[in-house]
């Protein structure tokens, strides 16, 4: 017997941004504590990439982890560069900014991958229509990774709804 018929494939969410060291681990970091508190990683798993490898393997930027502890999460994702076969395997491929998204969007090999490619900031329910975009807090100061933060909670609280929407999940 195969003892993997009847079990349902997960629903995979991959966080794309620049550099994977800042927006994306964090999102990645943000998506597990909710998928976790709403009991539900047993059906959707996260991970996240850059569309550069410039800091291939690092651990996420110190200033994120640290404003990230201060929320209560330990982002501790190794930063990867997105490649052409996630565009397969994942279902959702989360985008932080415009850049971001041609970036993806030139790796597709159909409209169905295509399709796939969101802006994180679709989903934003708090902050709809104040930010088109997670603004990349790199070079900028310290406020600029609580606003990331402040972002990510609120648009990751939305995509699950719309996930749980799109799957029916309870
Ligand atoms: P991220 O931020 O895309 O949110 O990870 C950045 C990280 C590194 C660089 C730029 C943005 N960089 O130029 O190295």
């Amino acid at each position: 017997m195969n003892p993997t018929r009847g079990k349902k494939r997960k629903i995979r969410l991959l966080f794309v941004c620049l550099g994977n060291i800042c927006r994306s681990p964090a999102a990645e970091g943000i998506m597990s504590e909710i998928i976790e508190k709403n009991s539900l990683q047993e059906l959707i798993e996260v991970d996240s990439a850059g569309t550069s490898g410039w800091h291939e393997g690092e651990l996420p930027d110190e200033r994120m982890r640290l404003h990230g502890e201060k929320r209560g999460y330990d982002f501790c994702s190794r930063s990867r560069k997105i490649k052409k076969e996630d565009l397969t395997a994942f279902d959702y491929i989360l985008v932080m900014d415009e850049n971001n998204y041609k970036t993806v969007q030139s790796l597709t090999s159909n409209d169905m991958e295509t399709a796939k490619i969101h802006l994180m900031t679709e989903y934003s329910v708090q902050y709809r229509h104040l930010h088109d975009l997670i603004p990349d807090p790199y070079y900028g100061g310290l406020s600029g990774f609580e606003l990331v933060l402040d972002l990510l909670e609120d648009a990751c609280e939305g995509l699950l709804l719309t996930i749980k929407k799109d799957h029916s999940l309870a």
